[in-house]
């Protein structure tokens, strides 16, 4: 049986089923083991790691700690209540309407990060003035329909992941500033920070960013350099604002002190920091990694509900899912009739019941002519349907954006 369990809690014979950490590249050999030596054990409690799941057939129990499902179905529930009383943010266009404007905004954003990535590398200086643009046009897009730009950014190649990333990482925080109120200023420095935040990353050797295996300590002590380069790089760019090198300075930092480079604690790190730690892991956890595939966005939501106990502000955190919703657009999801659905819009009223596109019944396994259904609507005007659980859109061999 997998169970969570406090690390105060852990003991040499216990086995590790997961370290609870995906967002970090953490010293450890490998991610399942026995815990052999009590040195592990303050290793893993000196990484920032309060919880873990461990493995009780394999190792020894620990009787009154919740299984893996109860924790799962304790958070879900707990994530859902908050979103049948949240609602989602205005949107001035369908994510469908948008999604062709969103697609050539998006590659030239790509294209462009890639270009300044590259100068970067070859030790020539970021050319601010390039990226103002691409900002202004990402938030455009962004404040028309979060959902269309959002949902292309979680399409990545292994091999373009850094570029890529730095992208999404931009795009998620204009939208997040937006969703906070945040003024058009504070949207778009944000947006700047937010593309260049793992810039450092061009001073790190290339056989250790992408290095497919796991790190030994002295990679990933290399790799954590990243942030400060970042901030160095930023320092000597002309013309770029304080608020942009926060956004990179500080997406490293946790609200418990466990983050780097400063270890910085709460209030110690900026909202914009503090943000930037949320989509930073966000993205990272929903993406196709050399070493792990992606996460459906549900998931990664729940598991950055999970770790806001410790790690993440967790009003940031809720706000943040208000943001971009439980069900982000482009979602697979399977419903209570047994029918397959993309979400293709928030809901005026609740996040937990937003529109979706049926296509596939899994109960006669055959395709269904695609009808628009209201999750939030009474079972006469179309609705009476819910979403039972997200689905992998690899298991089924789709591609959800297909039906936006
Ligand atoms: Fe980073
Ligand atoms: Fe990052």
């Amino acid at each position: 049986m997998i169970k969570c369990i406090n690390v105060a809690d852990l003991k040499v014979g216990m086995y590790i089923h997961d370290l609870n950490c995906d967002w970090m590249a953490h010293p450890f050999l490998t991610k399942r083991f026995q815990v052999g030596k009590t040195l592990e054990i303050e290793k893993i409690s000196a990484s920032g790691i309060h919880e873990v799941y461990i493995d009780t057939s394999k190792g020894l129990d620990v009787s009154h700690a919740p299984t893996v499902n109860e924790v799962k179905k304790q958070l879900e529930s707990e994530i859902i209540a908050f979103a049948e009383q949240e609602q989602p943010l205005p949107r001035a266009v369908e994510a469908g309407e948008e999604l062709g404007q969103a697609r050539l905004i998006h590659e030239q954003a790509n294209q462009l990060i890639f270009d300044i990535m590259q100068d970067v590398r070859l030790g020539q200086q970021v050319e601010l003035e390039k990226m103002e643009p691409a900002v202004a046009r990402m938030t455009q897009s962004i404040l028309r329909n979060n959902g269309a730009l959002l949902s292309l950014c979680r399409i990545k190649n292994k091999d373009d992941y850094t570029f890529r990333h730095s992208v999404s990482v931009g795009a998620l925080m204009v939208s997040f500033c937006n969703a906070m109120g945040m003024d058009k200023q504070t949207i778009h420095l944000a947006g700047i920070g937010g593309m260049l935040h793992d810039i450092g990353k061009m001073k790190i050797p290339d056989a250790i960013l992408n290095k497919p295996g796991k790190l030994t300590e002295d990679e990933f002590g290399i790799i954590k350099c990243h942030v400060v380069e970042s901030e160095q790089i930023l320092q000597a760019t002309h013309g770029i604002s304080e608020l942009s090198i926060l956004v990179a300075s500080q997406h490293h930092e946790r609200h418990d002190g466990s983050g780097y480079p400063a270890g910085l604690k709460g209030a110690e790190i900026s909202e914009l920091g503090q943000m930037a730690a949320i989509v930073d892991v966000y993205d990272a956890l929903t993406s196709d990694r050399c070493y792990h595939k992606g996460m459906p966005p549900t998931d990664a939501l729940r598991k950055i509900y999970e770790w806001s106990k410790f790690h993440f502000n967790p009003k940031l955190v809720q706000a943040f899912m208000r943001c971009i919703g439980i069900y982000p657009v482009g979602t697979l999801v399977l419903l209570k009739s047994g029918r397959l659905a993309v979400v293709i819009e928030q809901n005026d009223t609740s996040l937990a019941a937003p529109k979706v596109k049926v296509f596939f019944s899994t109960k006669s396994n055959v395709h269904i002519r695609p009808e628009i259904v209201d999750l939030s609507r009474g079972m006469t005007q179309g609705g009476s349907d819910r979403i039972m659980r997200h689905e992998s859109p690899q298991k089924w061999g789709l591609d959800p954006l297909r039906f936006l």
